[in-house]
């Protein structure tokens, strides 16, 4: 009890103060260090990879020549905030041939607000399940009252090798008259 009240001797007071000078000295090192580390490894803060521009969705020989539409997944490599995914499907594009070497490609997204339009081949047009909007095989909106701001978000295509359809694959934000890629 008695030495729990004695102060503490110079030595030992000598030693306290030094190693709380290391350890403030320590933590004034280490800190913006650590926080440094944090950010550099932290998987969600390093850019995510996007599929890369133009991906080849199919060939000309799977497209009727008579312009109507089909359907097709648009798969890809993919990056995420931690694995490579060597085969995902990032979207979907409708492709209809306008010639011989010649094809169109929508996004299958609704501009309205983001459902899939589905190809109606008796209206020869494009539906929107969700609001009803209407879309002519150009992707224009067919009818006036529909919903939709804009008409179907048309991509890029070029035909590599002959007959290798490439499409440059882009999403783009819906609800709006104006088409914004998303990035
Ligand atoms: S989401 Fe297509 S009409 Fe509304």
């Amino acid at each position: 009890m008695e030495q729990e009240d004695r102060p503490p001797q110079p030595e030992r007071r000598g030693f306290l103060k030094k190693a709380g000078a290391a350890l403030i000295g320590g933590l004034t090192v280490l800190f913006p260090v650590a926080a440094g580390l944090a950010v550099f490894t932290d998987p969600l803060r390093r850019r995510q990879s996007r599929p890369s521009d133009a991906i080849q969705v199919t060939s000309l020989h799977a497209l009727p020549e008579d312009g109507v539409p089909r359907k097709f997944p648009v798969i890809t490599s993919h990056t995420d905030a931690w694995n490579k995914h060597p085969v995902v499907p990032v979207g979907a594009v409708y492709l209809r041939r306008t010639g011989e070497k010649r094809v169109q490609a929508f996004n299958v997204v609704c501009p309205h607000a983001g459902c899939f339009v589905d190809y109606k081949p008796a209206k020869k047009g494009f539906l929107c399940p969700c609001h009803n909007s209407t879309f002519a095989l150009d992707g224009r909106i067919s009818d006036p009252k529909s919903p939709s701001p804009r008409g179907l978000d048309e991509l890029e295509v070029e035909i590599r090798n002959g007959t290798e359809i490439w499409v440059n694959f882009q999403n783009f934000r819906a609800g709006g008259a104006k088409k914004i890629p998303l990035s």
